[in-house]
This record gives structure tokens, sequence and C-alpha cells, in this order.
């Protein structure tokens, strides 16, 4: 299967990026290591980080008809756009939204997700290990 993994603004900063809160990892070590995970062999990923909304939303577009499933970390859009909300409800890709930080032991904002309700599970808090259980949810469904 080939699954999709999404990363919202900022994630290219990880390692340097408040460490305390996502860790001392890249998001390429992130990368490597879900590859690295029994739950992945043959399967492909193609991984996606930008700073633009309208960069995610046409990634997102372009898994129709290519990806069996998204695994999302919006960054703070998950907090404010419907424009990203809405292309993940119009593309029918089984999608999950992840999370390094807890998103709901922070500020206020970040307890509101706008995606939550067009995705299938979120995972938050667990650092990298939410992408894993993003796609152990997804292959749950998938296979
Ligand atoms: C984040 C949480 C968001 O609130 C924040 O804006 C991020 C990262 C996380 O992975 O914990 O950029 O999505």
């Amino acid at each position: 299967m080939k699954f999709f993994v999404i990363n919202g603004p900022n994630l290219n900063l990880l390692g340097v990026r408040e460490p305390e809160l996502y860790g001392h990892e890249t998001l390429l070590d992130i990368k490597e290591w879900l590859n690295s995970q029994k739950e992945s062999e043959g399967h492909s990923f193609l991984w996606f980080q930008s700073n633009h909304e309208g960069e995610i939303i046409d990634q997102i577009h372009s898994g129709i008809d290519k990806a069996d499933g998204i695994i999302i970390n919006p960054g703070a859009f998950t907090h404010y756009s419907y424009a990203i909300r809405d292309a993940i409800e119009s593309v029918n890709i089984l999608t999950v939204e992840v999370h390094l930080s807890n998103i709901h032991s922070r500020e206020d904002f970040r307890k509101t997700s706008v995606i939550k309700d067009v995705c299938i599970a979120q995972y938050f808090g667990l650092k990298k290990l939410s992408y894993l259980e993003g796609l152990k949810k997804l292959l749950t469904i998938l296979q």
C-alpha cells in the first residue's frame, strides 16, 4: 500500500525546535525510523513537508487514485485551517491526524482541531510513536 505522510509548518525545524516538546529527532530521523518499523514492511511512503497551506492542500489532492491512506501532522494549521479540513474531506482517502506533543495539555487554542472530524483517529503526545500509531490504525482498516 501507499501512504502519504504530510507535515505542516515548522516541522522542518524538528531537532532544533523546542526539543522539550517535540524531541531531539529531525523529520528525516522520524522518517527513517518509521520506515524501519515492521508495520512499514511492504508499503511505500511519500513524505512531504511544507510551511504553506496551499501546498499541503495540493499534496492532499494529489493522493487521489494514488494514496491508500494519509498520516497528517498539520502543525498549527490543525487549529484553524478549514481549507485543509475540506481538502481531506474532498479526497475520500482514509486519514489519521498525528501530533508529537500533547495538544490537549498545552495552550487552550491547541485543544481545538478543525481536522479531527474528517480523520479516523487522532494521536498526540507520543512524539514519533504518534506516527506509528497512525500507521497501525490505517492498517487495521485497510488490510
Ligand atoms: C504539533 C502541535 C501544534 O499545535 C503545533 O503548532 C505544531 C506541532 C505537534 O506535532 O505536536 O507545529 O502539530
